[in-house]
């Protein structure tokens, strides 16, 4: 049970204004072997949910991007090539460590002139009204303490007919599903952790993260309260995941 002054940190009750500092002690702790345990502990199907969030977003050449916690930054890398030169992507991760590891790979990778990098909260995002074509939050909306005043900051500034994408982990589908993935979760993901991390408690805290977050219908309803029109969501794979999309107005 959480009252007005405490939220969940996985399936801990903690008090509001820690909740940050103990998101951020696991994005330190995980950020330098991030993108290796992504692969391993989903096969490499991350790929995929990515590669389907970018064909949902419309974005093309010219158009202004916040990828708001967008920590390694898989999706600012598609992003910046999408809107080309006369285009802006804003890679923003409220962690120091992750936005390290996002700008030294993509500075690897090539990128220069139209990516930027910003250290930002979702929840106060520094930005003038109206600014972006498309806001992506992926795998980032469940550390956040008030989702419901990031999802009004997004909107704040995303243009008029911008649109919102929220990639995250949701609830599966089917009870079966639901079994082995609980299983996975809290078994095997701790182990992967160890041993390939050396850090159990983050992953630990991934798969309660995961099983606290509001499921599909319920991130709906917060998104339209928010003032989004036209959400809708997509499942994939069975509902572990589950893209959401909402305009603005
Ligand atoms: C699981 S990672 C996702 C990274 C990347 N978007 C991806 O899909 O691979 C979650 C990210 O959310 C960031 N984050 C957590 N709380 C945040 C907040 N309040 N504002 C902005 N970023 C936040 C973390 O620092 C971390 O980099």
């Amino acid at each position: 049970m959480t009252d007005d002054n405490s939220t969940h940190f996985g399936f801990e009750t903690v008090r509001k204004e820690d909740k940050a500092g103990r998101v951020a002690g696991v994005f330190h702790s995980v950020a330098a072997k991030y993108d290796l345990m992504n692969d391993v502990m989903s096969g490499g199907i991350h790929r995929l949910w990515k590669r389907f969030t970018i064909e949902l977003s419309g974005v093309r050449s010219g158009h202004k991007v916040l990828d708001i916690a967008g920590g390694t930054g898989d999706l600012s890398h598609k992003f910046a090539r999408l809107v080309g030169p006369e285009g802006q992507v804003i890679l923003a991760d409220i962690n120091e460590s992750m936005l390290r590891v996002g700008r030294d790979k993509l500075t690897d990778l090539g990128h220069a002139g139209n990516l930027h990098y910003a250290q930002a909260d979702a929840q106060y995002l520094p930005f003038p009204d109206n600014t972006f074509d498309c806001i992506t939050i992926a795998f980032g909306l469940r550390n956040v303490t008030d989702k419901d005043l990031a999802l009004r900051s997004m909107l704040r500034v995303l243009k008029p007919g911008g649109r919102l994408l929220v990639l995250e982990f949701s609830k599966p589908t089917s009870g079966l599903l639901e079994k082995v993935y609980d299983t996975y979760s809290f078994r095997l993901l701790p182990f992967m952790g160890k041993v390939i991390a050396n850090d159990a408690d983050s992953y630990r805290y991934l798969a309660e993260s995961i099983r606290m977050h509001p499921d599909q219908e319920t991130l709906k309803s917060m998104m339209d309260d928010a003032g989004f029109v036209e959400t809708r969501f997509y499942n994939m794979t069975g509902g572990i995941v589950a893209l959401h999309k909402g305009i603005k107005p």
